[in-house]
């Protein structure tokens, strides 16, 4: 009898452990995060978004990153990337529907940053069903190279750059418009950047450094890099058309001189980033777009490029402003351990667009 109580408390114990565990493992801040962030998708995404919400919302935080790069690779334009939102690459809406370079570059580099994240947390064990990438095996024996061997945790590229396709791409009974061929296109070019790029990081082992053996696994490029390789994708970009049957992209017949060329039917190479639209001038803000103008743009007098203040400034002239501020100065090192500085005022001339 007193077995049976003893045994009774200790199931009933085991349970009460198991549903408060449960509760916490639900009720964790980024799983509320990831339901809530879940909730404002559409459709598909909204589904596969609430199948697996904490792989939406690492989703969610590749698209972030990317809008940070894209800003910092565009900070001399007058488009620079700001006035986007992740909303805005989730839903498909305003820069994101123009069809235009720079809808492209914010597809592929999207498109990339998911990829990147669903794949570094492979790498660090957040999924269940993927690790590191156990492929790549023998051993390097380059001409003038040390010798190294495969080892520690290879990113597995292709489970991120699957759910990417998955989570990012319009569906396959999407319709059939200009809008969806492009997206696409573009958000394959961005994930071929990181599988194109995939490098081999490495490390030495043996008795105090002596480097007797050469670990190396493969790792993504930096989201840095993946932003100015689609940045010279974005220079290059292939203009083109829906063809007749609405199957495929073709490209535009570029005007030439002399003999005409027949690009007519030609598939844009499947690296490159496409666009149909001409870009606007990107001088005066655009609601719809989500373009915020060049208005109290910081220019530069001295630059000749897409910074320089005639063309930041779309030729409507800028202020001129004198600013001071403190900067560290005269500073020595006092034994020990400090640095000491002075504070300097340090002035220069700031110009902005009117
Ligand atoms: C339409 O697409 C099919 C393949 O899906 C192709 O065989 C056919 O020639 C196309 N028609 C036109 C008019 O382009
Ligand atoms: C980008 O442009 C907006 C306005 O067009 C401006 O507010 C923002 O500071 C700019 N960002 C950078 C990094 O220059």
């Amino acid at each position: 009898m007193e077995i049976a109580r003893v045994c009774l408390f200790f199931f009933v114990s085991l349970i009460v452990l198991a549903a408060i565990d449960g509760r916490k493992r639900t009720r964790s801040p980024r799983s509320q995060d990831a339901l809530s962030f879940c909730s404002w998708l559409k459709d598909n995404q909204q589904k596969k978004c609430e199948a697996q919400p904490l792989l939406g919302l690492s989703a969610r935080d590749g698209v972030e990153l990317a809008l940070k790069e894209c800003g910092n690779i565009f900070k001399d334009r007058r488009w620079n990337c700001s006035g986007v939102t992740i909303a805005d690459v989730f839903q498909r809406q305003r820069m994101l529907k123009a069809d235009n370079r720079e809808s492209s570059y914010l597809h592929a580099i999207a498109s990339a940053g998911v990829t990147f994240q669903i794949t570094k947390g492979c790498s660090q064990g957040n999924w269940d069903d993927c690790g590191c990438d156990s492929k790549p095996t023998g051993r390097g024996k380059k001409e003038g190279e040390a010798s190294w061997e495969w080892g520690g945790c290879s990113e597995n590229y292709r489970y991120g750059y699957e759910y990417s396709t998955k989570f990012m791409d319009p569906g396959k009974n999407a319709d059939k418009t200009l809008s969806n061929h492009l997206v696409r296109h573009n958000n394959e070019a961005g994930r071929r950047v990181i599988k194109d790029n995939m490098g081999k990081t490495c490390k030495c082992h043996g008795v105090s450094g002596s480097c007797t053996v050469r670990v190396c696994w493969r790792t993504m490029p930096k989201m840095e890099i993946v932003a100015s390789i689609l940045r010279k994708k974005f220079d290059n970009a292939v203009r083109v058309k829906l063809n007749k049957n609405k199957t495929k992209l073709t490209r535009m017949p570029r005007p030439r001189r002399g003999r005409k060329r027949n690009t007519n039917n030609k598939r844009p190479p499947p690296a490159s980033l496409v666009y149909a639209a001409v870009s606007p001038d990107f001088c005066r803000a655009d609601k719809k777009y989500g373009v915020l103008g060049t208005v109290g743009r910081t220019c530069s007098k001295s630059s000749l490029g897409t910074d320089s203040c005639p063309m930041l400034c779309c030729g409507r002239g800028y202020n001129t402003v004198n600013r001071v501020s403190d900067v560290k100065c005269n500073c020595a090192f006092i034994w020990c351990c400090q640095v000491k500085c002075d504070l300097c005022k340090e002035e220069w001339i700031e110009h902005t667009c009117k």
